[in-house]
């Protein structure tokens, strides 16, 4: 079967809203490389959107679901609980930032994370509300495409949504919002929309993921802090992107000197097995009441397994620290670029949860053309990279932090190559 037939058949047998970026199928995967059908070769800088930090197939990994996988698959945890779930929460519950008591419950999906920490900070709470930020990105359900600060492609054709949800401003110094002016805009709700009395939580990401990876400022995370401990608001930390070694940490608000209440995680947690968990403050986490809280597939054992293991390979092969150096080399490598290639206007990110932001020269129009076409050299060229932003403007980088030095060098100079050459397409 060709790449072409089998792009056919998906033409003809799924609907277009599962939008796909590629026109070649996978055929299997090895940590940073991933091959297609046709036995072409590519180096993943998307890490199947931030999931495999650990690479693909990690031997530890692939032996624990395979060690699992002979035991038992599936009891439902909620009705024959087992030893993998508990023991996976309480290392979670140490690892997790905040000196508090925590708990932690397990999900499928960052999006069903997402839910459940509404879900129990309302429980906990007593109120409604939830704020939220313009270009954070929360999941594909109604309460959170309702989070989701970007219409299009996320919510166009699919409201009315979840009520009581409100949006402030994220920082974005590039385009002129500072952090003053996003604490003023959240205090503005609170006058002009919904009485602090009425608001659940506040939910924001360490970094903005799909929104153009955009680091929150420690100062606007304290803001935060502190709005939340005047009102008797909680605190969410949406770590579904940032979590498991990216930023140069195992979560990400361990940069920051405060804590949040709960953290939502998925993605890289179980090194491409679903599973997702809210993380928090254990008099909160406790709010729900028994039976309110799980799924049926919440906590699969494979999925459980792979995250003992994806903790074992963080720590054995120092990721966290690995994560600063690649994302450094990367930043620097571009950096150096920027002379060459004017529309390249930002450079950031921390660790390696690194992006890069394209302007028209000499504007603060965002270069939506450069991105895409950047990203369709290095693809030409067998280099698998995203981009992100409200305007599409941004291409972000998601290596797995475990890359060969061999396999990331040579990424290093097919990007450089790329970026060049569109330079010269667009004269
Ligand atoms: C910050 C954040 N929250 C939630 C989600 C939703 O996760 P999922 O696609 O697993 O539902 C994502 C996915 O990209 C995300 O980046």
């Amino acid at each position: 079967m060709t790449n072409a037939e089998l792009q056919q058949r998906k033409d003809a047998a799924t609907p277009r809203g599962v939008g796909v970026m590629c026109d070649f199928y996978a055929a299997r995967a090895e940590n940073a490389e991933l091959w297609d059908i046709e036995g072409r070769r590519f180096i993943d800088f998307a890490a199947g959107i931030a999931v495999v930090n650990t690479g693909h197939r990690h031997p530890r990994v692939v032996a624990a679901i395979r060690e699992q996988l002979e035991r038992f698959t599936h009891t439902a945890y909620q009705i024959v609980p087992y030893a993998s779930y508990v023991e996976l929460a309480e290392k979670l519950n140490a690892r997790a930032p905040g000196a508090h008591p925590k708990k932690t419950a397990f999900f499928t999906t960052g999006a069903e994370a997402v839910e459940n920490a509404v879900k129990i900070a309302r429980a906990a709470t007593g109120r409604p509300g939830i704020i939220a930020f313009s270009g954070g990105f929360h999941g594909r359900t109604m309460m959170g495409m309702a989070l989701t600060g970007k219409v299009a492609p996320y919510k166009v054709g699919f409201g009315p949504f979840p009520s009581d949800v409100f949006h402030a401003p994220f920082p974005n110094p590039l385009h002129g919002i500072s952090t003053t002016d996003s604490l003023r805009a959240v205090e503005t709700l609170l006058k002009a929309d919904i009485d602090a009395a009425r608001v659940a939580a506040i939910i924001f990401e360490p970094v903005q993921g799909e929104g153009g990876f955009y680091p929150a400022p420690a100062e606007f995370v304290h803001g935060l802090r502190h709005l939340c401990d005047k009102y008797g608001i909680l605190l969410i930390a949406d770590e579904v992107q940032t979590g498991f070694a990216r930023t140069g940490k195992l979560f990400a608000m361990e940069h920051y000197e405060v804590a949040a209440d709960l953290i939502t995680m998925a993605k890289s947690l179980a090194g491409g097995m679903p599973l997702a968990g809210v993380v928090g403050r254990a008099d909160v986490m406790d709010a729900a009441a028994p039976g309110g809280l799980g799924g049926t597939y919440a906590g699969n054992p494979l999925a459980l397994a792979a995250a003992h293991a994806v903790l074992d390979v963080i720590d054995e092969e120092r990721l966290c620290e690995r994560a600063t150096r690649l994302g450094n080399a990367l930043k620097a490598r571009l950096a150096a670029l920027q002379a060459d290639v004017p529309q390249l206007a930002e450079v950031r990110g921390p660790g390696a949860m690194v992006a890069c932001e394209f302007l028209v020269p000499g504007t603060l129009d965002p270069d939506a053309r450069f991105a895409k076409r950047v990203q369709a050299r290095a693809l030409e060229r067998g280099l698998l990279l995203l981009v992100c932003g409200a305007y599409g403007n941004v291409v972000r980088f998601l290596f797995p932090l475990t890359i060969e030095d061999a396999v990331f060098n040579e990424a290093l100079d097919l990007l450089e190559e790329a970026l060049k050459e569109s330079v010269g397409a667009m004269a």
